[in-house]
């Protein structure tokens, strides 16, 4: 048996690209469909209601598109949305914030672990206590968590300063809260951190473990369609589809980057506020 339809993948932009990165390389047989807010973007500064209202209008386009599983490739939208998407949704919906949470618990020497992510994804609280449940569950006792919103990067990475002087000036004054506190793990819980993750890792130490979310979830991508039977095997021509809310030709030149190898083409332009929600 084997499931040749999308998996979907939504983002508020071109972040997410680095979670579609990593599901190609688990399941490169997969065709996916990925969908860039990029008009409507941040979300990692926006409210609670706006962010599950846009949410819940990405989900729809990309059922609308037949997909066997939608991935919530945003920290932000993870963070706010994903209850109230997994209650309405017609197929599995895969979000970020549990598989990083799972593997700090795991990498975590000393039981301090660091979160850095955007205004919104910290200010849920999502993230600390995902980390404080999978301890919990993991028998782990005396964990402390420290979290720190990162603003700026999100501009840095877009912006394609990786390792520019600024970024480490800016790296070294937002982590050194996390330094001073002796955290041995960063979750780097925000779809453009793994950009910076070589001035992230030079200013924490090469003693601590970045944990890259993107990776994490593509494991928990393969295990559910595993699980669901609705795996797409041999399939040598897996088809990857693009659609962005702004122009396609800005989006695939800042996405590039994001995405390593396999650049985009033929990206679609699609709005999905005509898609009416109630939140
Ligand atoms: N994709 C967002 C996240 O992972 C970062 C960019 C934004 O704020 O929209 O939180």
């Amino acid at each position: 048996m084997t499931d040749n339809r999308p998996v979907g993948v939504f983002d508020s932009g071109i972040g997410g690209l680095t979670v579609l990165r990593e599901i190609w390389k688990t399941v490169p047989d997969e065709s996916t469909i990925y969908f860039g807010d990029n008009s409507r973007s941040p979300y990692g500064t926006k409210s609670r209601s706006t962010i599950i209202r846009y949410s819940l209008q990405n989900m729809k386009f990309l059922e609308s598109k037949d997909v066997k599983m939608i991935v919530v490739a945003c920290n932000t939208a993870s963070a706010y949305a994903y209850e109230e998407l997994k209650k309405r949704a017609n197929v599995p919906v895969v979000e970020v914030v549990t598989p990083g949470a799972d593997v700090a618990c795991r990498a975590t020497k000393n039981g301090r672990i660091g979160i850095i992510a955007t205004k919104g994804t910290i200010s849920t609280g999502v993230y600390k206590k995902a980390v404080e449940d999978r301890a919990e569950e993991l028998g782990m006792k005396n964990i402390e968590i420290y979290q720190q919103a990162c603003p700026l990067f999100v501009s840095l990475a877009e912006e394609g300063w990786w390792d520019k002087e600024v970024t480490r000036l800016t790296a070294e004054e937002y982590l050194k809260p996390l330094k001073d506190a002796g955290v041995d793990t960063l979750v780097m819980a925000c779809t453009h951190y793994p950009l910076l993750s070589k001035v992230i890792q030079e200013v924490m130490g090469d003693n601590v473990v970045l944990v890259n979310t993107g990776e994490a979830t593509a494991k928990v991508v393969k295990e559910l369609l595993d699980k669901e039977g609705t795996a797409s095997e041999g399939n040598n021509n897996p088809v990857r589809e693009f659609y962005t809310s702004d122009e396609p030709e800005l989006f695939e030149q800042v996405a590039t980057p994001f995405l390593g190898e396999g650049l985009p083409s033929g990206t679609k332009h699609f709005t999905t506020d005509r898609y009416e929600v109630t939140v």
